[in-house]
């Protein structure tokens, strides 16, 4: 069977997506690649000007493109409701959400504005109430979808409830495994309780392998000299393209025959980089009572409940 690819993505046209962090790397290509096969694409980013640079860059390539960049910070819980309220106002609906935005930090334990752990924050917390907050114009999309972007490092994390925000023996690693791991209960969670309400929306996953990003550079090379040596080695270490490590998310997002609650990540040893295929999460990224602790601690420290 040959390998998918961005020729089998549907006309998008008349679909609106959300894609967060789609100022780069992994998002960037997510953009440009909904827009070039016609689909309005909102570019959720922190910080607009990058977002505006983004957007020009997109429309150098794909003329055509319908993109708006609107501001999103997912270390805010004040911001992501007011974009939340945004959209509600400007768009009628929503058909594909990708929660893609995700950071990496080294050096000290920081906190959010919120005062959650960066990582579990920005990566987890963030995309949980945005998705609810979203979810009224999500069940008014055609064929509504969710992706969660995942990560391999969240076969070796576990999620701690007793110390969510990881206040005892933070190291890097183990925070952002840990945000990637409560990533992908979060997507096999939601998936369960739309298939229990019969919702229209479905929820899949994806994680792109090793691929080059600004994600571990950036974190290397607030380190001065040093750092953007490990950065440089860092990116050359990446065993795969931005394109390539984007196309799992791709497929996740508009495939027509995808079905809620796949995952989809790189084909090759230890799913590192390769062609697009349905991969496995881990046993506690699966299990029924992690995905309802896990849910229940973000309704309770978001202050949003849905499903
Ligand atoms: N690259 C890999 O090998 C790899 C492997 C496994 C998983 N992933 C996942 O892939 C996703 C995309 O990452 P990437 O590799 O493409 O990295 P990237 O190039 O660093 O992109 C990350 C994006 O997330 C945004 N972001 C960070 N903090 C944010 C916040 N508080 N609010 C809103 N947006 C925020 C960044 O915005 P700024 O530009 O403003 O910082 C950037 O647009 C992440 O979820 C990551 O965990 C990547």
């Amino acid at each position: 069977m040959p390998a998918w690819s961005t020729s089998e993505i549907p006309d998008q046209m008349g679909r609106t997506a959300i894609v967060t962090g789609a100022n780069s790397g992994l998002g960037l290509v997510t953009a440009t690649e909904l827009s070039r096969h016609g689909a309005h694409v909102i570019m959720a980013v922190r910080n607009t000007e990058a977002g505006e640079d983004a957007a020009r860059t997109i429309r150098s390539t794909v003329p055509r493109a319908d993109v708006t960049v609107r501001a999103l910070d997912l270390a805010s819980l004040d911001s992501v409701r007011r974009f939340a309220e945004r959209a509600t106002d400007e768009l009628g609906r929503v058909d594909l959400l990708v929660n893609n935005a995700g950071v990496v930090i080294l050096g000290r334990r920081r906190t959010t504005a919120d005062g959650f752990e960066l990582h579990m924050g920005t990566n987890h917390l963030g995309h949980f109430a945005l998705t609810g907050l979203l979810f009224p114009l999500l069940e008014r999309g055609r064929e509504p979808r969710v992706v969660s972007l995942s990560s391999i490092t969240h076969k070796r994390a576990h999620l701690v409830f007793e110390d969510l925000m990881f206040e005892r023996r933070w190291n890097v690693p183990a925070a952002y495994g840990r945000s990637k791991l409560a990533n992908t209960a979060f997507g096999i969670e939601l998936d369960r309780r739309l298939r229990a309400t019969g919702s229209p929306v479905i929820s899949v996953l994806a994680h792109p392998g090793v691929s080059r990003s600004n994600l571990t550079p950036r974190a290397w090379s607030e380190w001065g000299r040093l750092g953007r040596i490990a950065a440089g080695l860092s990116l050359a270490l990446s065993t795969q393209s931005t394109e390539q490590g984007t196309l799992p998310q791709l497929r996740a997002a508009t495939a027509p025959d995808v079905q809620g609650g796949q995952f989809f990540g790189p084909s090759g040893r230890n799913e590192r980089r390769g062609d697009p295929i349905e991969v496995e999460a881990s046993a506690e990224a699966r299990d029924p009572l992690v995905g309802q602790r896990l849910w229940a601690a973000s309704e309770t420290l978001t202050g949003v409940s849905y499903l």
